[in-house]
């Protein structure tokens, strides 16, 4: 047995090698388990078996679809196919639009749906492990939501059926298989799933040929040409990241466009990799959309930080370009979202933060169409805080980090489990803050207190785990489920150095579902919470830190 202190100075000891001294794990595990710190998913992770949902007779459908998770070998690289999970979906009723696949792709085929359209989708388990898929951004009641505990056993069915009331926007369908998101997304269970609506379509925009999905990820290949997908401590806590960038499943990638306005649909399907997208000749980047749709106004800016989970509308005009002539879209320079430990400790990686290119664009026809970008886009409802339940006192998510427990509101992950304030009315709309709490996993939330003062008690060992003797600081990408909400407020304060990289690339104009929160930095949202009752996940999309606990959820009563 080893006791308590002598535990703790071994702990202390190693982290002021950082995380480099990590091979003694179990030693830091025992060390921090002794301090009454949760451990990654050894508690607490119990996830109920609910029967599958199966079709209901009195629901019509518009449109309905049968899709499939199982493994696929892919050719990727040249040389073997790598073994890879993959969706495939078949059509049974509806409009034939609303399946596109992406050539030479292990990722899900684009579903296109119409807002008002009542769906049904027959999920079938044909992988040899369990899993369940959400739809990320769509509004479903919980049921449909893919919460984990929905999940299904190979060989079994899940029907999902729901009316589609989103706006039109680009949202993503991925597995949300409790524990091991992150790894089933990387071997590839995701795709977009776009929603179309009269709005957007009065717009005209550029579409067909001319609307380009751009799913952005990062892979590690070993020398067969298989997934590499390290469960090594370092990779969980900064979050697994690849030696090579792939969009739409192709490396090396490469778009042929015509000298014209095209409308580029880029969403980050990555594990953990953040983002700075530009483009390299120094054209703007005009955003038009986000993860809940167009934006009110386009927003022009020379460069767009894109985090796991987020979504960018992308108008890019080509006009005027020579034909053979060439243009890359890259990830530029950056700093400020890895503990400073953390730098450069995937070896043999892209670095998080380095300049790199992410695909190139090729003008291969001169055309003289012109198309202009509309100024005003679209309109949404949008809220006041003074037209929230909790004007004075916003709901928190604190974000607390230490070596092996990524934590929301000084918790890990429990199934039903929620904090007094993590209970929310149906039908309110709800003030929301996302913070550091700084001190690390040891911190305990004081219940009794609520959140009056928006902020929470600390535990007495806080300070020396976290903050102290490791800056463990680190962006996250917080993503909430249900309805989409709007950014108020950023506040940002420390030493600006590395954030001044990062300040001018969030979009905070429209309605999102994933929001970056960088360390030292608040960020104020408003969420309305209507129309359904449940339990509703709220985590980070740093897939690795959502595996590890980083997740919580609100029940609606
Ligand atoms: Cu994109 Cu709960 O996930
Ligand atoms: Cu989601
Ligand atoms: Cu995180």
């Amino acid at each position: 047995m080893t006791t308590f202190n002598e535990s703790r100075r071994r702990f202390l000891g190693q982290s002021s090698l950082g995380l480099l001294g990590l091979t003694a794990v179990p030693n830091l595990a025992r060390a921090m388990e002794g301090m009454g710190m949760h451990n990654r998913h050894t508690d607490e992770m119990t996830m109920p078996k609910i029967t599958p949902n199966k079709a209901s007779p009195n629901f019509h459908a518009d449109v309905e679809l049968d899709l499939f998770c199982k493994p696929n070998a892919i050719q990727i690289l040249d040389g073997s196919k790598t073994n890879m999970l993959q969706y495939t979906a078949r059509l049974i009723k509806g409009p034939k639009e609303t399946l596109t696949s992406l050539p030479n792709s292990y990722l899900g085929d684009i579903i296109r749906f119409q807002k008002g359209q009542k769906v049904r989708i027959n999920l079938h388990n044909g992988l040899s492990q369990p899993s369940v898929t959400h739809w990320h951004g769509l509004h479903v009641p919980q049921v449909m939501d893919g919460h984990p505990m929905y999940f299904i056993d190979p060989g079994e069915t899940l029907v999902y059926e729901f009316e589609v009331v989103n706006r039109a926007g680009m949202n993503i369908y991925h597995t949300h298989q409790h524990g091991v998101t992150g790894k089933q997304v990387y071997f590839g269970l995701a795709g977009a799933l776009i929603v179309n609506d009269d709005e957007e379509a009065a717009l005209d925009l550029p579409s067909g040929e001319f609307e380009i999905p751009l799913v952005i990820q990062d892979k590690q290949f070993d020398s067969d040409n298989q997934l590499v997908y390290s469960s090594m401590m370092h990779s969980k806590m900064t979050g697994f990241t690849g030696d090579k960038i792939l969009v739409n499943g192709r490396p090396n990638a490469h778009f042929d466009v015509s000298s014209r306005a095209y409308r580029l649909r880029v969403m980050n399907g990555s594990t953990s990799r953040i983002y700075k997208l530009a483009w390299d000749d120094g054209m703007p980047v005009t955003v038009i959309g986000v993860d809940g749709g167009l934006l009110e106004q386009p927003e022009v800016k020379s460069y767009v930080m894109l985090a796991p989970g987020e979504r960018l509308d992308i108008w890019a005009d080509f006009s005027g370009r020579n034909e053979g002539s060439e243009l890359t879209l890259k990830s530029l320079a950056f700093a400020g979202v890895l503990p400073k430990m953390g730098m450069g400790m995937n070896k043999g990686v892209i670095p998080v933060g380095s300049e790199y290119p992410i695909c190139r664009i090729r003008v291969t026809k001169k055309v003289s169409e012109t198309h202009k970008l509309p100024m005003q886009l679209s309109k949404f409802k949008r809220y006041e805080i003074s037209d929230t339940a909790n004007p004075n006192n916003p709901l928190p998510i604190g974000i607390s980090e230490a070596p092996m427990s990524m934590l929301l509101n000084g918790a890990p992950y429990s199934f039903n489990n929620p904090l007094p304030f993590e209970r929310v009315k149906v039908g309110s709309i709800q003030q929301i803050e996302i913070f550091h709490a700084h001190g690390a996993g040891g911190m305990k939330m004081d219940e009794g207190a609520k959140h009056e003062s928006g902020e929470m008690k600390r535990g007495g060992m806080g300070r020396g785990m976290g903050g102290g003797m490791m800056d463990l600081s680190m962006a996250h990408p917080i993503h909430l489920h249900g309805q989409q909400f709007q950014t108020v407020s950023r506040s940002f304060s420390g030493d600006s150095t590395a954030y001044d990289t990062v300040r001018e690339g969030f979009i905070d104009s429209g309605l999102k579902d994933v929001v970056l929160v960088m360390p030292m930095e608040r960020v104020k949202i408003i969420k309305p919470f209507q129309d359904f009752k449940g339990l509703f996940l709220y985590h980070c999309h740093n897939l690795e830190h959502e595996d590890m606990g980083m997740m919580r959820e609100f029940s609606v009563e």
